[in-house]
């Protein structure tokens, strides 16, 4: 009785196996088989395909090319963008104009860009077009400087930290004025996250016997900086009236050295704490011009392209990622010349 019943589930069984072989379908899998499915990966097992660097299409409106710094910021996207293989790095250059930054952001929108890497050239007017590319399901990360616009709008921020920087310049001229003093300022583009981050650093930890006699742009650039230092020397007597200047970035310091030259000042009469850490500024510190340079790194386009490919991917990625960066001093700077990248 037992074993009829037996032969009858078998017999069945194979009835119902030869149905469906019969209509082109296949058995679930014996429990014994099982690994094999499970060995399958995650995404193609739920049917999403895993997006690699060669399914890249990253838009990278770059906002100028004003200074060593960005030069270099260029030449670290291209270069990792043909390194990893990607699709397609579709750059522009806005020559230090926001206009031409939105501009270039449409264009990607319109080509259906996977991601889009925006170093806005100044922090407000960005909400309209951030909230183009998020209706068009494009999520942007906002690289370098910082934009005033909802975080809501964009996926993360890639850069440094500006107002760290400013607060590292001001640590520099609080040691060398211990008795108080004066300083100039030449800041970089105004309304920029660079300039307003790095000029309330310094605010923030100047100490308060130190004076900040005048301010002004010289816009991040060699040629801009030198007719404003001129300008600086004609109102105000070096040593006297000032004894420092704090200056938003290597280019524009090597404007004002080109100043100070024609004026017939020396090396070291000036206290000159500059940014960036570019060959320029390390040039400047050997040479006794520059007593401190604030590293500010432009090497971005490997976490950049990496945050890209996540984000293609749906996976999770940080908000805010800064950058780790130092102070560099003339005691090494011939030292650490040779190994400068940029
Ligand atoms: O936003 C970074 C700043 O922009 C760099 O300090 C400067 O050199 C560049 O032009």
């Amino acid at each position: 009785m037992r074993a009829s019943r037996v032969t009858l589930i078998f017999t069945i069984a194979l009835m119902a196996m030869s149905i469906l072989a019969a209509c082109g379908q296949t058995p679930a899998a014996p429990a014994a088989q099982a690994p094999a499915a499970a060995e399958q990966p995650t995404a193609a097992a739920s049917g999403a395909v895993t997006k690699t660097y060669a399914d890249m299409t990253l838009c990278f409106p770059q906002l100028g090319a004003e200074s060593d710094w960005r030069t270099a910021n260029t030449a670290s996207f291209k270069e990792t963008a043909t390194t990893l293989g990607i699709k397609q790095l579709v750059f522009s250059d806005a020559q230090q104009k926001q206009e031409n930054q939105i501009s270039a952001v449409r264009a990607c929108i319109q080509q259906g860009v996977d991601v889009i890497a925006l170093p806005p050239v100044v922090e407000d007017g960005w909400e309209p077009v951030l909230t183009e590319a998020k209706n068009a399901g494009i999520p942007v990360i906002i690289v370098d400087r910082s934009v005033s616009a909802d975080p809501s709008l964009y996926a993360a921020h890639i850069g440094s930290d500006m107002v760290l920087e400013g607060e590292r310049a001001a640590e520099e001229f609080n040691k060398m004025f211990p008795d108080g003093g004066a300083i100039l300022e030449l800041s970089g583009t105004t309304g920029s996250g660079a300039a307003v981050g790095r000029a309330k650093g310094l605010r923030n930890k100047l100490n308060p016997n130190i004076t900040i006699l005048d301010t002004q742009t010289g816009n991040f650039t060699r040629a801009e900086a030198v007719p404003v230092m001129q300008a600086f020397l004609k109102k105000y007597k070096p040593g006297t009236d000032f004894q420092g200047i704090f200056i938003h970035n290597d280019d524009m310091g090597i404007g004002v050295i080109e100043a100070l030259k024609a004026a017939g000042i020396n090396p070291g009469d000036l206290k000159i704490v500059s940014v960036d850490g570019t060959r320029g500024g390390f040039q400047a510190m050997v040479d006794g011009w520059f007593q401190a340079d604030v590293e500010c790194n432009p090497l971005l386009g490997p976490q950049v392209m990496e945050m890209a490919l996540k984000l293609m991917n749906g996976e999770p990625v940080d908000r805010e990622v800064l950058t780790n960066e130092t102070v560099y001093y003339p005691d090494k700077a011939a030292e650490l010349l040779p190994t400068r990248q940029y």
